[in-house]
């Protein structure tokens, strides 16, 4: 695969994705959506992955937002375009079948902020900052970060975020549930990795099932309730679940297959 804006980097049944643009603080251009889309359609529903580390080069910023020197030649049209296109590959990551950790590592901005909240997990860094500046710019997010915004941390800090564009600290960002771990700098991808280890270890179809599910809460169509008995019946119904019950009654860890 091609390894340019982005490092490709195989640990066990891991990836590590680092965004490598550090003359631009990661900022997030056309040749990163490409290869992260790229990497996401390669390996979706390839059960052999179990995990997924999103992180930036050098230990400043994680992304430092969208390429803000990409914008200058867009019309509305051409603007709409850009942000679908974002949306539609933190989409990809948002459904990956395991699971996506955001190892932020310094400024997690517009863009940036938005492609960590895509990920099922963030892990920060104590000095990792986040921010949604886009009215700075005088523009509104455009990769999903006026909705996700919201669903973490709910609107009354969403709404502050978004209008005052203020940057927040690791530690407000685990108060306001943005993050669920803040861990000394330069830790960052190794957390991830523990968190990923230990998910490996369960049922690989019963946590694409879990990760479909909690996206479901989030979409209007969809009833979650009755996703949730249809996927229970689904997993029941599976070899890994025969394996699960029997590894328990046998007093022995289970061998999964993602069948
Ligand atoms: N796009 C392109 N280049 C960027 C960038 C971005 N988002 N952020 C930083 N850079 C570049 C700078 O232009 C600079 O390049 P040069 O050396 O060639 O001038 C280099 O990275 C280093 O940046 P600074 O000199 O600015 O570093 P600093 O330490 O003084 O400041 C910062 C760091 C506060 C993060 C500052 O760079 C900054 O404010 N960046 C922009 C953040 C931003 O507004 N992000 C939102 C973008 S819009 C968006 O993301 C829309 C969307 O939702 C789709």
């Amino acid at each position: 695969m091609a390894d340019l804006a982005i490092r490709i980097e195989q640990k066990d049944q891991f990836y590590i994705l680092t965004i490598n643009r550090p003359q631009a603080l990661n900022a997030l251009n056309k040749a990163v959506f490409d290869e992260l889309e790229t990497f996401f359609n390669h390996y979706k529903n390839d059960f052999s992955v179990k995990g997924v580390v999103i992180t930036g080069e050098g230990q400043k910023s994680f992304v430092a937002g969208a390429d803000i020197k990409e914008f200058a030649s867009l019309d509305a049209k051409g603007g709409s375009l850009l942000s679908k296109r974002g949306q539609e590959v933190f989409f990809m990551i948002e459904r990956f079948h395991a699971p996506v950790i955001a190892a932020v590592n310094g400024f997690a901005l517009g863009g940036g902020c938005e492609l960590a909240m895509s990920c099922h997990i963030r892990v920060a860094g104590s000095h990792a900052k986040f921010g949604q500046p886009e009215v700075n710019l005088g523009l509104v997010p455009g990769y999903g970060g006026s909705q996700r915004l919201i669903q973490l941390v709910g609107k009354s800090k969403a709404t502050e975020m978004l209008l005052t564009a203020d940057m927040i600290s690791a530690d407000e960002a685990l108060r306001y549930g943005l993050v669920t771990h803040v861990v000394e700098s330069g830790m960052e991808v190794d957390k991830s990795l523990e968190i990923l280890t230990k998910i490996a270890t369960k049922g690989p179809l019963a946590i694409n099932q879990c990760i479909q599910l909690i996206n479901a809460y989030y979409d209007k169509e969809t009833d979650g309730f009755v996703k949730e008995y249809t996927d229970f019946g689904l997993t029941i119904g599976s070899e890994d679940s025969t394996e699960g019950a029997a590894a328990f009654v046998e007093k022995r860890k289970p061998s999964f297959n993602a069948k």
